[in-house]
């Protein structure tokens, strides 16, 4: 059985999903193309499937070609370990979803590195409103051995798929482990998917995070951080939040550039700004990363009743 199709439903009917050759296919009919790459759009059809959210295709290559460099190799590390610290164990497979994947580089480094301190197999699942994003991310998983076109013995599974984080394609309590990763956060979706007892780890930006860029491209820096959490309804309790601080050392005009296409920065910079930062050649920069770790309780309202229709 393909390491997917136990979590997987239909974005239209919420049935099972099942893969026969390049199409998924649900039990009333429904069915979704699989590209050369794997890659699946299993956004929800009509309004949003084409819609504009996702990041624009530059932006997806400048963050995969900044990310799979590993400049930001320490949060997935501390990501990983302190999800494993937790007890995330006692599955196999372990399934991990991630919330606003992008373009899948923290979803399939996340993964490996759970797999190998778990000492089980992880199946990880990301999910983009990026057409772009999610094809890039199959294309990488594919790279790493994650999403062998049939069989394959890896202990990783990996693929990033079209979905609407607020409304996953993923059955009801299913996952064991979510991340959410620099993206929005859907709370009651998360409940709904989690499995109660089950984690749900957030990345955010810390308040020196690349600071040394901001002063770059700003004349006045207001130093804040985004504390993610939840309504106390959602069903989530705080186990803790860590800083990942660190330095990275940017030694060209491309990783710069890149790192700046991969910021919201990107769309608000006025443009001596831009000048200031593509004069130089190399900058260094710090890291500055706020996991925050949840453990779902699973007394929320609970899932809604999916509409078959
Ligand atoms: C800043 S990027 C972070 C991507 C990735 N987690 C990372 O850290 O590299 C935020 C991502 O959230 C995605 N996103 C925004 N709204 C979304 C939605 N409703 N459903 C799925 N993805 C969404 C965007 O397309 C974008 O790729
Ligand atoms: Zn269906």
């Amino acid at each position: 059985m393909n390491a997917f199709s136990e979590i997987l439903v239909c974005p239209l009917c919420g049935e099972s999903l099942s893969e026969e050759g390049c199409v998924w296919r649900c039990g009333r009919g429904h069915s979704y193309d699989a590209a050369r790459t794997g890659y699946v759009n299993l956004l929800p059809p009509g309004k949003g499937r084409n819609a504009r959210t996702g990041d624009e295709r530059e932006m997806v290559a400048a963050r995969a070609s900044f990310l799979r460099k590993g400049f930001y190799d320490p949060v997935d590390r501390e990501a990983a370990l302190w999800l494993a610290s937790e007890g995330a164990g006692g599955a196999d497979p372990f399934f991990l979803l991630d919330m606003g994947a992008g373009e899948g580089t923290h979803t399939c480094r996340v993964a490996g590195l759970l797999a190998d301190a778990l000492g089980t197999r992880v199946t990880a699942l990301g999910f983009d409103a990026s057409k772009h994003a999610a094809e890039s991310g199959c294309r990488y998983a594919r790279s790493l051995g994650y999403f062998p076109k049939d069989g394959g013995d890896s202990k990783v599974r990996a693929a990033v798929f079209a979905g609407n984080l607020f409304r996953l394609p993923v059955r009801d309590s299913s996952a064991h482990a979510a991340l959410s990763f620099f993206a929005p956060i859907a709370w009651e979706e998360a409940g709904r998917i989690l499995r109660p007892g089950r984690l749900f780890l957030a990345a955010s930006a810390g308040r020196e995070h690349l600071i040394e860029m901001r002063r770059i491209l700003y004349d006045e820096v207001r130093l804040t951080d985004f504390l993610p959490s939840p309504p106390p309804e959602a069903g989530f309790s705080l186990i803790g939040r860590k800083t990942v601080s660190f330095e990275a050392e940017l030694g060209s005009r491309e990783d710069i550039g890149n790192l700046f296409a991969m910021t919201p920065f990107y769309h608000r910079t006025p443009e001596a700004g831009r000048e200031r930062l593509s004069a130089l050649g190399s900058l260094t920069v710090k890291v500055e990363t706020v996991l925050s770790l949840f453990r779902f309780r699973g007394d929320g309202p609970g899932p809604e009743p999916v509409s078959v229709g």
